[in-house]
């Protein structure tokens, strides 16, 4: 069942991370990130998914550090509508050249980044903790 269109927030600048986000980190990745960094920036669907980019305006450029959907809305098409926004919203300040690392065994992952037009691009040998490989992929435009 996809999800209807829904609102997305971006976190403002200076703000504290909500509670629902280090909540959504800890389920998807065992960790819970701290504030943002002066160069981050956060969208998110409050308590559904949320997305954590880097930014560096002056090359136009942004990498995706953790993108999470809550285990019970997955695969509803919302992790989807959040790429696509931060996408669309990161164009619009000049940030079109966009990269991300990936685990190879990450299948939902590499489909949803594919759909959204990101391509491959690398890979990084050994480069998780667990000593898997990361695959490297990027989007212009
Ligand atoms: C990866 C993740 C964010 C995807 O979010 P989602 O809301 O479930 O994805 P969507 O429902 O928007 O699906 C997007 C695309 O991926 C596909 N997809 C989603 N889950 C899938 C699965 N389990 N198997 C195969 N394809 C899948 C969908 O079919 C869709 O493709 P389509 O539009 O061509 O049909 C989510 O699975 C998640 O939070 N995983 C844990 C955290 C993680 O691994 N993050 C990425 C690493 S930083």
């Amino acid at each position: 069942m996809r999800a209807e269109p829904v609102d997305i927030l971006r976190l403002p600048e200076g703000e504290p991370l909500p509670a629902w986000v280090a909540r959504l980190d800890r389920l998807a990745f065992g960790d819970a990130w701290t504030g943002l960094a002066p160069h981050e920036a956060l969208w998110g669907i409050p308590d559904l998914a949320f997305a954590r980019w880097s930014r560096v305006p002056a090359a136009g450029e942004a990498e995706l550090l953790r993108i999470a959907v809550a285990p019970e809305a997955r695969g509803r098409g919302l992790g989807r509508q959040l790429l696509e926004a931060c996408q669309r919203d990161l164009a619009e300040e000049g940030l079109v050249f966009l990269f991300l690392e990936v685990r190879p065994t990450n299948a939902p992952a590499i489909r949803l980044y594919e759909a959204c037009g990101w391509e491959p691009c690398g890979r990084r040998l050994r480069y998780y903790g667990d000593g898997e490989d990361a695959l490297l992929f990027q989007r212009v435009g």
